[in-house]
């Protein structure tokens, strides 16, 4: 028993060596969503306490991040929904991509699956409360309107 413990934390001490890159970008995408599409102040400020982290090039990280196994945990959440919608990469979508997407972020808000669960239990202030969702929910509307004004198809 004592030898597994000893093991255990040997282990625990080599993995510190493995970090995963950070997901932080030193300037403001040429592709962020905001080049092309309104994002009102209030709006951004409900997608950076929200939704950033995890979809945009940019995360704000806790201190427990930068440790093992935490960040592994932590940065495939953010490679992962990098990978399903990123704001920073928002303007190089197709039309029809980002059209989508706009009414994913509806979908996900209402039915209360974004901000992932995991996330608002580490961060209380980014659990949406019904006025942050309609804000949020009328915006994606709003971002919607705008691209098939762009797109027009
Ligand atoms: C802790 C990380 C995290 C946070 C915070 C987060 N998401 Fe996500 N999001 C994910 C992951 C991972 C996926 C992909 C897997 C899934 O659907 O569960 C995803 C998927 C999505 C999708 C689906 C995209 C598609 O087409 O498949 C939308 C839309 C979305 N998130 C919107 C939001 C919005 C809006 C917020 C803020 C209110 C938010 N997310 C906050 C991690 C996060």
């Amino acid at each position: 028993m004592k030898k597994f413990f000893w093991l255990l934390l040997l282990a625990l001490v080599i993995i510190q060596f493995f970090r995963p890159e950070k997901n932080i970008a030193a300037t403001t995408a040429t592709t962020d969503i905001a080049t092309k599409y309104t994002v009102p102040a209030d709006v951004n400020a409900i997608l950076q306490k929200a939704c950033n982290d995890c979809h945009s090039n940019n995360t704000n990280y806790p201190w427990y991040s930068n440790i093992q196994p935490m960040a592994w945990w932590l940065a495939s959440h953010v490679k992962d929904g990098k990978r399903h919608l990123n704001f920073s990469t928002f303007t190089s979508y197709s039309y029809k991509r980002a059209d989508h997407k706009m009414e994913e972020v509806i979908e996900m808000v209402e039915k209360n699956e974004m901000p992932l669960a995991s996330y608002t239990w580490a961060h209380k202030d980014a659990k949406l409360t019904e006025a942050e969702k309609n804000t949020l929910i009328n915006w994606a509307r709003q971002v919607r309107t705008e691209i098939k004004k762009d797109s027009a198809f």
